[in-house]
């Protein structure tokens, strides 16, 4: 049994690779302070894998409590989701995302150089882009911080970087993920936001189900087909097993690497209402606003360098993303609570 550290493993996409790990038979260890989380995630994916779920509570922060979980467990890798993700809330209170994301990344790397794994995965995303010149977008495009949040990211595969030119003994797959949207086909775990989602997806789930009277759809004057705003959706269940793509890779080619994970393929925001309000049986409500500052027009990527590294493609469509989105907003509409 290979055994894979899950920082942040209890939150959205670090539950769905933790299934996904399981299902290609990897041994996964969940390590979270439930910051933005809710330990009833364990239990359903008890329930999913039929497994006992290994998990500590901590924050990565902790370079003892890190390294002695590694060192204990033999750990191989590390998969690094565990940060803070709003882009809203990085605005307001950026101190706080350079503590948890930079910081908490740099302790982590201690933690791990210490107990001697020096295999590692990060989540970083398509927000390093900012607002591309052209789409879809390659790797090789030039990175840019509209954000806080976004500027975290870009500092952390720069000290991912200098990590690696430094440290040959170092391994790492950087995965930048667009627009992750969706559920397990279960309904058992999903995308559980607290308070008001920042989201589209959740957003329209949360309209479908009545606990929101109606969707802002902020701008309809874009230059896309329908003037909404198009972003590359990839199903979670496809993210997670990109995830797998990129773990067996880093342990079986030593080579590292940073790729794109999306589908390729934009959807606007109508398309995605009404994708929405098949699956749910019933009309989603809602109101064309004036466009938001900050948000950009289109955005979705060309993933052929991670088909071509990682022999890993996106399968869903967004049918699927609405349908298994549905199923679990509408079991658990309170999420895990
Ligand atoms: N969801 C997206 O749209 C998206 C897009 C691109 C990149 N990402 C990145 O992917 C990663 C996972 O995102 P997610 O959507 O699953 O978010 P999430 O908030 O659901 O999961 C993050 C988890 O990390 C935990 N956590 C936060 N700080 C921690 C700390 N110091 N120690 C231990 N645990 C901690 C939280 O409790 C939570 O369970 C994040 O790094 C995020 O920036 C997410």
């Amino acid at each position: 049994m290979t055994n894979i550290l899950l920082t942040g493993g209890a939150g959205y996409i670090g539950s769905h690779t933790y299934v996904a790990l399981v299902a290609a038979g990897y041994r996964p260890i969940i390590l979270d302070d439930y910051s933005n989380s809710h330990p009833g995630v364990l239990a359903r994916l008890e329930e999913i894998t039929g497994k006992p779920v290994l998990h500590v509570r901590g924050s990565v922060a902790d370079v003892g409590l890190v390294s002695a979980l590694v060192d204990e467990h033999k750990v191989q890798a590390v998969i690094h989701f565990a940060g803070f993700k709003a882009v809203g809330e990085s605005v307001a209170e950026p101190l706080k995302y350079f503590d948890n994301n930079i910081t908490g990344m740099l302790r982590l790397m201690q933690a791990m150089d210490q107990a001697n794994c020096r295999a590692l995965v990060f989540s970083s995303s398509a927000t390093v882009y900012g607002d591309p010149a052209s789409v879809p977008i390659t790797e090789a495009f030039p990175l840019r911080h509209t954000s806080p949040y976004g500027y975290s990211k870009i500092v952390c595969e720069e000290m991912i970087a200098a990590m690696l030119a430094a440290k040959p003994a170092w391994r790492a797959g950087v995965l930048r993920y667009f627009n992750p949207v969706g559920a397990h086909p279960s309904g058992l775990i999903g995308e559980s936001p607290q308070g008001v989602p920042n989201n589209l997806m959740p957003y329209v789930a949360q309209v479908a189900t009545g606990k929101r009277a109606q969707l802002n759809i902020w701008g309809a004057d874009y230059p896309t087909p329908d003037g909404t705003g198009v972003r590359d959706y990839i199903h979670v269940m496809d993210l997670a097993e990109g995830h797998v793509a990129a773990l067996d890779a880093l342990l079986k080619t030593e080579s590292s690497f940073t790729v794109n994970l999306g589908t390729g393929q934009g959807h606007s925001v109508l398309e995605v209402v009404r994708a929405f309000s098949l699956a749910c049986g019933h009309a989603v409500p809602y109101e064309i606003c004036a466009r938001r500052p900050g948000d950009i027009a289109q955005c979705y990527a060309d993933p052929a360098l991670a088909q071509r590294l990682l022999g890993w493609r996106a399968q869903r469509t967004l049918a699927d993303m609405c349908v298994d989105t549905w199923r679990w907003q509408s079991r658990n509409p309170e999420g895990y609570s």
